[in-house]
């Protein structure tokens, strides 16, 4: 954690929270990234299936080639870390045993893992990844909340070509990879946040 923070609280990180896109050339420590990880992690997901997965890319040569395929957005190699944020079904399905809670009886287990792989049986891999994308959209959610509470910056980005970014990170074709997040001490304040009122976007009854 950047030490003249302390953990804001979850409306303090969200307030504070802004796309950034210059960063200043200070390194993340590991355990700060661990930690905005093990924060992402606490993310729900339908059947706890936590099917995202993380790419922390800290290569300065690395994220030269993505920022090539992000369309040379100036962030990715601003920013000393980007994370790739990709779903992988095929090994969430192999290992959902996993995932179920331990406080589940033993003789629950096995009918409980088969009816989350019964749940996908019917559908191809792209609907079954779509879906495992889907709830790593959540993943990202808590990520760039999390960064924002340990006073880091991030920008998240879905303009990049995802079949370079799987290729530069050796990623299965199968996996679909919602978003990159550059992450570091921001240099720049960002825009002020600019957002539907609450009366536009949601009704009360
Ligand atoms: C999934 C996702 C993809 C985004 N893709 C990009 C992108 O490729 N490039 C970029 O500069 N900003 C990108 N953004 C940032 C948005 O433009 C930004 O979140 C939005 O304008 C609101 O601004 P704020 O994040 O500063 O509050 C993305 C944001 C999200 C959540």
């Amino acid at each position: 954690m950047l030490s003249h923070i302390s953990t804001l609280n979850v409306t303090e990180a969200a307030e504070s929270r802004r796309s950034i896109r210059a960063y200043k050339d200070v390194e993340v420590p590991d355990d700060d990234l661990r930690e905005i990880l093990r924060v992402t992690g606490l993310a729900p997901s339908a059947f706890n299936a936590q099917p995202w997965r993380f790419v922390v890319v800290k290569d300065a040569a690395v994220r030269a080639q993505l920022a090539e395929a992000a369309y040379g957005q100036k962030q990715v190699t601003a920013a000393p870390v980007v994370i790739a944020i990709y779903s992988d079904m095929n090994d969430t399905l192999e290992t959902i045993e996993e995932t179920i809670h331990p406080g589940v009886p033993a003789d629950r287990r096995a009918p409980q893992a088969l009816g989350f792989r019964n749940n996908f049986a019917k559908q191809d891999e792209a609907e079954r990844e779509q879906w495992a994308a889907s709830q790593s959209y959540i993943a990202l959610g808590y990520l760039t909340l999390a960064a924002s509470g340990m006073g880091y910056a991030t920008s998240a980005m879905l303009g990049f070509k995802p079949d370079e970014v799987k290729k530069i990170l050796g990623l299965p074709s199968h996996v679909r990879v919602p978003a990159l997040v550059a992450l570091g001490v921001a240099d720049e304040e960002g825009f002020t946040h600019h957002r539907h009122d609450i009366d536009r976007i949601a009704r009360f009854i």
